[in-house]
């Protein structure tokens, strides 16, 4: 048998098994070093010295950052991740975020299984969120994943009473027109991680921004496209990387130049006014 094939049998029993809920992340390293979590924790540590290194961006620690968000009672779902899906700490901020924003028209690029989509939609009350996914047969590197039976998009949103107020969208974030649906108050854009793709999916989520709306992207400094994107745009696009995760924040009401402390001021006045 290869190694693949026996990696692949390793993750599937894991994965069915729910070990992947017990998976503990950045921040706070597991006591029990057989965990995976330990080898997350390290691979964490070691990003966040090759990112503290090189990020031309404003950055802020995590604790800093949530410390503005105490009022927020993030609601999470206990829904198994994936090594794609964000981590628990990213999932708390996000939904942090969403709860601070208070948005009325969401959009996710890249749905998945629909765990971030069920935790979007549930910190916003008020909102109806619209997520994008790839038809299944054109999922670039989630076909193993796939034949393993792991992943259905959007699996997870029909499981709650959400379910109304999310619309699943098929296709291809960098064709589908977004201007219907928008503008959004909040993007979170999770979908192909090329450089090109980042590029695309921002410059087209831009425009379809309300005043003050809020984008959010994951996966910066976990992937060269995103962290090669993200760096190059931020010479003309404010931006806050939040250390300790891979999110990267923009407000509209931002201007560049603006230091991380005004930034994160300016999150904290967002509170109680949903822009649309
Ligand atoms: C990292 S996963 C998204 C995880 C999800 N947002 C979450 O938080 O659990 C990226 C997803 O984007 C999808 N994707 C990749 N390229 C895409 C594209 N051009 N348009 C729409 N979705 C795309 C992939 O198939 C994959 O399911």
């Amino acid at each position: 048998m290869s190694i693949g094939r026996t990696l692949k049998g390793i993750y599937s029993s894991l994965d069915q098994s729910g070990f992947w809920r017990q998976v503990v992340h950045f921040g706070r390293p597991p006591t029990d070093r057989r965990d995976l979590g330990w080898i997350t924790f390290r691979q964490a540590v070691l990003r966040e010295c090759a990112v503290r290194a090189k990020t031309p961006l404003p950055r802020t620690e995590l604790k800093d950052f949530c410390s503005l968000l105490v009022s927020a009672q993030p609601r999470i779902r206990p829904l198994p991740r994936n090594l794609y899906s964000p981590t628990w700490d990213e999932s708390i901020l996000l939904c942090s975020l969403v709860q601070q924003v208070r948005p009325r028209r969401i959009l996710e690029l890249g749905t998945f299984d629909g765990r971030t989509s069920v935790h979007l939609a549930e910190n916003a009350p008020e909102a109806e969120v619209v997520t994008i996914e790839l038809y299944p047969g054109e999922i670039p590197y989630f076909s193993g994943a796939n034949r393993l039976g792991a992943v259905q998009t959007g699996r997870w949103i029909g499981h709650f009473d959400i379910e109304n107020r999310v619309r699943q969208v098929i296709g291809d974030s960098g064709i589908i027109d977004l201007s219907s649906d928008g503008p959004f108050d909040f993007v979170f854009i999770d979908a192909d991680h090329s450089y090109e793709a980042v590029i695309r999916d921002t410059s087209r989520v831009l425009p379809n921004l309300s005043p003050g709306g809020v984008v959010v992207w994951h996966d910066y400094s976990t992937t060269s496209g995103v962290t090669q994107a993200l760096n190059e745009l931020a010479s003309g696009l404010p931006m806050l990387y939040v250390a300790g995760s891979s999110l990267v924040i923009h407000s509209a009401s931002w201007t560049v130049g603006m230091t991380s402390a005004q930034m994160r001021e300016s999150l904290a006045k967002t509170s109680g006014s949903a822009p649309s």
